[in-house]
């Protein structure tokens, strides 16, 4: 096997899923509070999602790029009404009619930062210093996570802003709380001091997840927004893993009111298979189109998965997914509060919706990042029946991404949080015993 970046494999090979669950080779089965790779968020196969694929494949399978089937416009309509809906928060601004759809997260966002370059006909990208938006071209260098150390040039015109982080702020007030204004002030003041006058779009998550599951404040992207208008560029929101359920609403910009100019949807919308959409607003598609904007890929606008996506939202209205999130979220957010009350090591709990983390830590006093003893949870966890993921990029130390599917049960959530316990009582104990760990 080609090992392309996750520092080992998993111990074991996975047999088969379903629901909530995973089950090795060996016959164990383990909670998935990744939902995989924050793709399963219905859980794993889905009986809608199975049926979906088994009617769909053998009527319509894949298609010349040009043509389009009945999935993909009424999937692409059904995203533009569910934006067009929203819209109504965030007066001014135009909705987000216009649907393209391809097929991952990286390529969806290379996708987008190639639109805003087409209509603005500059090159610059700003983005935050904890960013992941892919590894594709323009994904890439809009990512700052990791992955850049590669010696060799990337694409060009990369800028990067400091990334909003409540826990461990870099510009202060006078109680010493996160200043975001004077950090989103200077971090401006440094894009406009290396910009070549080229500025054209900024792509950013509306929860920063990859980097530590951050959540900006508020007013945070409505500035945000303003300082990207205000210099013609084009705002992009990533929501790879926020969208469809995930934060509890239809979409995560719906939390901030603020309407992006460009919009990426991919791991969420496809419950598993390899879905994205790309969405904007009338004007701008009309502008990309003029000035001879071109995406064209083998899977455009494919039908089975577009049949999927279709089901997604059927899924998600018709199992009242957005209700079970909001008290599946609380019970999980009132869980990770008690482990930090509880637990000198575990130093922080945030998130929204069902996209929560906790940061593992030294002590809770002396706030120091801790990746060891994230990574003994992380194999505590695993040997009681629990699969976490630990952001493991450099510098990001010990936080736990907590993102089971939106199906997830009361039993499985209390399920979690007690494997997640035990596993860190276990940690804290031999620490405090002075085991060597
Ligand atoms: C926010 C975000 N954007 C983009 C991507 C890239 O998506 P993919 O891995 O499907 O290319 C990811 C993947 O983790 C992501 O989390």
């Amino acid at each position: 096997m080609v090992r392309y970046g996750a520092p080992s494999f998993f111990p074991e090979l996975i047999d088969s899923a379903e629901g909530s669950y995973v089950c090795t080779e060996s016959g164990r089965w383990i909670l998935d509070f990744t939902s995989g790779q924050m793709s399963a968020t219905l859980g794993h196969s889905h009986p809608k999602i199975v049926r979906t694929v088994q009617e769909t494949y053998p009527k319509l399978d894949h298609l010349f790029s040009a043509m389009l089937s009945r999935p993909v416009v009424n999937l692409s309509t059904r995203l533009a009404e569910r934006a067009a809906e929203v819209t109504d928060i965030d007066p001014g601004t135009a909705s987000l009619d216009k649907v393209v759809l391809l097929s991952t997260g990286s390529e969806v966002n290379d996708a987008a930062i190639r639109m805003a370059k087409s209509i603005t006909g500059k090159f610059e990208v700003v983005s935050f210093s904890r960013s992941w938006h892919g590894l594709t071209e323009a994904a890439a260098g809009a990512t700052y996570s990791s992955a850049r150390n590669i010696g060799t040039p990337g694409a060009p015109g990369q800028i990067a802003i400091p990334t909003p982080y409540e826990y461990r702020p870099d510009f202060v007030d006078a109680d010493g709380n996160l200043d975001w204004r004077k950090q989103l002030d200077f971090g401006f003041a440094m894009v406009d001091a290396q910009s070549v006058g080229s500025l054209a779009a900024c792509i950013v998550e509306p929860v920063i997840s990859g980097g530590g599951v951050l959540v900006p404040p508020p007013g945070y992207f409505e500035a945000l927004r303003e300082k990207c208008h205000e210099r013609g560029m084009l705002l992009i929101f990533d929501e790879a893993q926020t969208s469809m359920g995930r934060t509890g609403t239809w979409f995560g910009f719906e939390h901030d009111r603020v309407t992006p100019d460009i919009l990426t949807l991919s791991k969420t919308l496809g419950a598993g298979l390899p879905l994205a959409a790309l969405m904007t607003t009338t004007e701008l598609e009309q502008k990309a189109y003029d000035n001879g904007f071109i995406f064209y890929t083998s899977h455009v606008n494919d039908p089975v998965v577009a049949a999927v996506g279709n089901t997604v939202m059927d899924v998600i209205e018709q199992e009242h997914i957005l209700e079970n999130v909001e008290q599946r979220a609380d019970q999980l957010m009132k869980g990770l509060m008690r482990l930090v009350a509880d637990h000198d090591i575990v130093g922080d709990a945030r998130g929204r919706g069902l996209l929560q983390g906790i940061e593992i830590v030294e002590s809770s006093a002396s706030k120091v990042k801790s990746e060891h003893l994230g990574n003994l949870i992380t194999e505590k966890c695993l040997e009681l029946g629990l699969h976490m993921n630990i952001v493991v990029l450099p510098g990001m130390g010990g936080v736990f991404r907590i993102a089971p599917p939106l199906t997830v049960t009361a039993e499985e959530i209390d399920q979690g949080l007690g494997i997640l316990d035990e596993a860190v009582t276990a940690v804290e104990n031999a620490r405090d015993a002075g085991e060597a760990l």
